[in-house]
This record gives structure tokens, C-alpha cells and sequence, in this order.
């Protein structure tokens, strides 16, 4: 089947996580329509387990094919983490993550080798990060850190709210004592709290989120398959939300800088990922 080049590509995440890789795809690709998906409902998928992430994905991930997408970022670590491999196996289309993108972007940062991987409880476990990163270099030394606590003050919107230093500086506690020189922000949601973040962080040691290598990997892919929109129009983009419309829209409006951003409510069907 021949894939239009008009298509849209389709983003997914557990919630607004993945709203910080779609912004980059807007700014960098000026001809690319996408439609986003977030299952601010279930989120967050950090501390589920591996059955269920994969559910919920490809859930998300077929009513995105139902849509016509041509391409699919899974903009969502915790994802990308456990379902890659099942998702490229049953769509057409390219699926691309942001493990590998952000493990380049670190591994090219860092000159100690000494690199910190925040992230969720089942990315840290899946050790997603450490098999992205060795097969890069074998000079790093990483040390992963699970933040639990972050996504669900992003997703409630608490981060806009209240003063959260004192949460991320008990969440970093763990690793305040260690030298790495790059941190990377291994979960999407928490470029959202890039300030705060880098507040409890040592001074000089660089943040490296995967939003823009993701884009980077998105554009060389289409193009090199030839599903680049060389059309020179893009529809506005859309955004399903699982959850509540009025919370999702408010940090779609405060992210992306859009006034008035296309949120619509969806219903995800169980299609059996087995
Ligand atoms: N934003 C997602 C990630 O990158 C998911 C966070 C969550 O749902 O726990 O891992």
C-alpha cells in the first residue's frame, strides 16, 4: 500500500508528556500535520507493568493507523521501551522512539562519561537507556535514577501551581553525591520541569531531553523513505486526549504557545496485543 505523503504523522504518549517532543516536530518540520494521542487517563505508565504499557499503546497506536498516519513516534519512554519491537512488527508504517535519539544526544554531550538517566520506574528498570547507550560507546558509565514522582506533578499541573523544588531536590537526593557531568531527561514529561530540574542539579552538568534528536531521527526517515510532505500545506494539528479536556488544553496552550489548540476527547478500544 503506497502511504501519502500528506498523511499525518501520528504521536503518542501516557499523557501530555509527549506534547514536548510534538512541539519540536511543529517548529521543525513547518510541513508536517500531526495528529497526537494521550492517555492522560491511565497515566501514569511508569510504575505498570509491561503487559499493560504494551496494551495501552498499541490501543493508541491502532486508532492512529485507523486515522491514516504515515509514520508513528512513540514520544514516550516508558513506551518506547517495551513495545517497540511489537509495534514495528504490526504496522506499515515507520515507528520511531526516543531512547536511542536521547542516548546519541547524551552520549555526544558528556565528556567524563559519567551520565545520569532520570526517568520512570519502568524505563530505569527496562534498562532501555544503558543497552542504548552501551551500543554507542562502551566508555559510559550511567547512573540511572527512577523519579516517580515527577510525571504525576506535570500531569495534575501542580508544576504550574506550587513550589516543587522541594520534591525534585528529595527525588534527586539519591544521586546528589555522584559526578556525571550529563544528565538525561529519559521520561517526556520532564522537560516540563527542565527549571526546576536543573536547580537541583551540580552546576554545569548539561540536560539532555531526546525531543529534538527525535525530530532529527522523524526527518531523516521520511525523507529517506520518500513520505517527506514536499506539499508546502499542513493542516492544523489535532490532540486526543483519554482524560480531561480542560487540563490537557490548558498545557497545550502553556507548551506549545498554540491559542487555541484542536483538543478532542477519544475512547480507546481494546484490539488484543497479544
Ligand atoms: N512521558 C512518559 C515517558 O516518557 C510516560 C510517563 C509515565 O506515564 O509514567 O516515560
Amino acid at each position: 500500500m503506497k502511504i501519502p505523503k500528506n498523511a499525518p504523522i501520528g504521536v503518542i504518549d501516557s499523557g501530555v508528556g509527549g506534547l514536548t517532543v510534538a512541539k519540536e516536530i511543529l517548529h521543525f518540520l513547518p510541513n508536517e500535520t500531526i495528529i497526537y494521542i494521550g492517555d492522560d487517563a491511565r497515566c501514569p505508565y511508569g510504575p505498570r507493568s509491561v503487559e499493560e504499557v504494551k496494551e495501552f499503546t498499541m490501543e493508541m497506536a491502532t486508532a492512529l493507523a485507523k486515522m491514516g498516519v504515515k509514520m508513528l513516534v512513540v514520544a514516550c519512554n516508558t513506551a518506547t521501551a517495551v513495545t517497540l519491537d511489537m509495534l514495528r512488527e504490526r504496522f506499515p508504517f515507520p515507528v520511531l522512539g526516543v531512547i536511542e535519539p536521547g542516548a546519541r544526544a547524551a552520549v555526544l554531550a558528556s565528556t567524563t562519561g559519567k551520565i545520569a538517566v532520570l526517568g520512570t520506574v519502568g524505563t530505569i528498570k527496562s534498562k532501555a537507556y544503558e543497552n542504548a547507550i552501551s551500543a554507542i560507546s562502551e566508555e559510559v558509565d550511567i547512573i540511572p535514577l527512577a523519579c516517580p514522582e515527577f510525571v504525576p506533578l506535570v500531569e495534575s499541573g501542580q508544576y504550574k501551581q506550587m513550589d516543587i523544588q522541594p520534591i525534585i531536590k528529595r527525588s534527586l537526593q539519591p544521586i546528589a553525591h555522584l559526578e556525571f557531568d550529563t544528565a538525561i531527561l529519559g521520561c517526556t514529561h520532564y522537560p516540563l520541569l527542565h527549571d526546576p530540574i536543573k536547580e537541583q542539579l551540580p552546576v554545569g552538568v548539561k540536560i539532555v531531553s531526546s525531543a529534538y534528536e527525535t525530530v532529527r531521527d522523524v526527518e531523516s526517515t521520511l525523507s529517506g523513505l520518500g513520505l517527506a510532505n514536499i506539499s508546502g500545506n499542513r493542516n492544523e494539528p489535532i490532540f486526543y486526549t483519554t482524560g480531561q479536556l480542560d487540563g490537557f488544553t490548558s498545557i497545550a496552550i502553556d507548551w506549545l504557545g498554540i491559542e487555541n489548540p484542536d483538543v478532542r476527547h477519544i475512547v480507546l478500544s481494546n484490539p488484543g496485543c497479544q
